[in-house]
């Protein structure tokens, strides 16, 4: 049965409760936890759904998909204790939600041989992964050191009293990580959790917290558990009161607000109980330039696309807003899927047409050096996109719809209609529904044409330049015949040299260096190309890479579309030292072999 559209209203998450301040204390503490528990997903009258989300257990109804949000300041570091609590009622480990391919580089911490293996597939539940679920949480778009930032191999499992013998607690990375901790005198980790921390000492921006365990990111992140992080203040943020503030909004007291939302957009597909359902096998996603079932040596595709929209743990909800401006926080926090969002008056005409523009203030890492006016907005998988629409004068009772146009598939770049399908106008083209209703103040933030916004000082010279690559292999880790996604670096005669997770790691920036990477993508698809750590500029596109970034690019990021046949140069600074990642943040990519570590300074012998 379809599932009503527009029927609830959309969840706007509360801020995260922290510890208590202590007097003395230089750092904001939270400990917030994973829990399993249910939501009312899709609309009242149609059930419930199990999810995972992240909470403060001190304050029970804190725990919510998404989750709270954690407000921070610039340069006031903030302190978590991320604990696993994936247990029941008793103390003993909850399985996972969804199923588990164990034949893919994963945490594996039962260990042995059952991570890999011939057998063609793994899409039958005696072949899943039934133990304990490792976790690991990392701050998207953050600056920290390695041991706070989630490596992947990093998690760390329940403190359940029933994990069986001989599984590992902690990921393959904590034995070192410990002992840096103790070097660092910072933090510690106690069975069930982690303490990590972040120094904020980054631009103002949308950041946002979701689990990043080796080989299961993408089940891990279906199943809920995401966070916004909203870092404020500093020198490269507007005063408050500029643009649309959260409420309650002090500085415009006849407001009642929120007037800053944000939004994080998800595709998720439910089974007829309202459980989440994510493919136990693979269900013929092809990318859209190898069509047909893609993955046939695991149980995953190499895209899975849900055909219902979510929207803040919500399917479509609706949002009254009142004839003023709106600053609207939008996050793609799908696995595999592309955005291209429009504001529409209707919600099902196709090609769409906009009614009214988003102004874009800002990308991943903060604000953009001016506005940007844009008819649409294409968003991929972590991407985020600061706008202002501006609902001035629009009449009471006006209907307006965030339609979103992008393929049902991979994106390959070009415009909806023509180059490729877009996304079902019944279903995944539709996003969320706007409802204009009444004023209830005056709106005293500084209209979007006006806005001067923080000077973007850009990276100084690079030092090196280095050409990496994204390639596609028709054989899995196994030797099966599978479509796997690999980075990798350039060979001599300009082909892609794919790399595997687990090779010797070839990416090695000094410490404080800038560098230029080129990412020359050697495949049929878009993809997204996230590197830790650091913010980065766009500077250069195109086949041969040097076409100068456009203005909705001109700001940091942290992660990037890369087209395909083209070249994508990024400019970063690496001032931090230690182990990260860069990779894909299709999840279904990087759980299979689309990340690969990088490591700043001197590598450990
Ligand atoms: Cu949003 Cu490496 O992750
Ligand atoms: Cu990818």
């Amino acid at each position: 049965a379809a599932i009503p559209k527009y029927v609830t209203e959309l969840r706007i998450p509360a801020s995260m409760p922290g510890l208590a301040a202590g007097p003395q204390r230089p750092f904001d503490e939270y400990v917030i936890s994973v829990r399993q528990f249910r939501q009312q997903v899709l609309p009242p009258g149609l059930p419930a759904t199990t999810v995972w989300g992240y909470g403060a257990p001190d304050h029970p109804a804190t725990f919510g998909y998404p989750a709270c949000t954690v407000e921070a300041r610039v340069d006031r570091p903030v302190r978590v204790t991320w604990v696993n609590e994936l247990l029941d009622g008793q103390g003993r480990f909850l399985p996972h939600l969804l199923p588990v391919d164990p034949t893919v580089s994963w945490a594996n911490p039962g260990g042995g041989d059952v991570g890999r293996d011939s057998r063609p597939h793994f899409d039958t539940a005696p072949d899943w992964y039934a133990g304990p679920v490792p976790i690991v949480t990392h701050l998207h778009g953050a600056h920290t050191q390695d041991d706070s930032d989630g490596y992947p191999e990093a998690w760390y499992l329940p403190n359940a009293r029933d994990i069986p013998d001989g599984f590992a607690r902690y990921g393959s990375a904590y034995a070192s990580f410990a002992r840096s901790f103790q070097e660092r005198q910072a933090v510690v980790w106690q069975p069930g959790s982690a303490v990590f921390q972040y120094p904020n000492d980054q631009r103002a921006t949308t950041l946002w917290y979701h689990d990043h365990t080796m080989g299961m990111t993408r089940l891990n992140v279906y199943a809920g558990p995401a966070g916004f992080y909203l870092l404020r203040g500093g020198p490269a943020d507007l005063p408050p009161g500029v643009l649309p503030g959260p409420a309650p909004d002090s500085d415009d007291p006849a407001g009642t607000g929120p007037y800053e939302i944000p939004l994080l957009i998800q595709d998720r597909s439910f089974t007829p109980d309202g459980e989440l359902r994510y493919p136990a096998q693979a269900e013929g996603f092809g990318h859209a330039g190898m069509p047909g079932p893609a993955s046939d040596g695991s149980s995953f595709d190499h895209l899975v696309f849900g055909d219902t929209m979510v929207v803040n743990g919500r399917t479509w909800p609706l949002l009254t807003v009142e004839p003023r401006r709106y600053r609207l926080r939008l996050l793609n926090g799908c696995n595999s899927r592309f955005l291209l969002l429009r504001i529409a008056s209707s919600p099902t005409a196709r090609p769409a047409s906009s009614v009214l523009p988003f102004w874009q203030v800002g990308s991943d890492g903060g604000f953009l050096p001016r506005p940007v006016p844009q008819e649409r907005l294409l968003l991929g998988s972590a991407e985020r996109i600061d706008v202002v629409v501006d609902f001035t004068g629009v009449p009471e009772g006006t209907a307006l719809y965030l339609v979103n146009e992008g393929p049902d598939r991979g994106y390959t770049g070009g415009e909806p209609g023509v180059d490729f399908e877009v996304a079902d106008p019944q279903t995944t083209g539709q996003v969320l529904k706007f409802l204009v209703g009444r004023r209830t103040g005056a709106d005293h933030s500084v209209p979007p044409e006006q806005l001067r916004l923080p000077e973007v000082t850009p990276l100084g010279p690079a030092s090196r330049t280095r050409q990496l690559s994204l390639n596609i292999r028709r054989a899995d880790l196994a030797g099966r015949a599978a479509v796997v996604q690999l980075l990798g670096t350039v060979a001599p005669d300009g082909s892609g040299l794919p790399h595997e997770f687990h090779s010797p790691i070839t990416e090695n920036p000094m410490l404080g260096a800038t560098e230029i990477w080129e990412f020359h993508n050697f495949t049929p698809d878009a993809h997204l190309v996230h590197i830790h750590q650091v913010q980065f500029q766009v500077v250069g596109r195109g086949r041969d890479g040097g076409r100068p970034p456009e203005d909705p690019e001109r700001g940091f990021k942290d992660t990037v579309v890369v087209l395909p046949g083209h070249v994508t140069r990024v400019k970063a600074r690496f001032d931090t030292a230690g182990r990260f990642t860069w990779h894909c943040h299709i999840l279904e990519h990087e759980d299979n072999e689309m990340m690969l570590p990088y490591h700043v300074g001197p590598m450990p012998a």
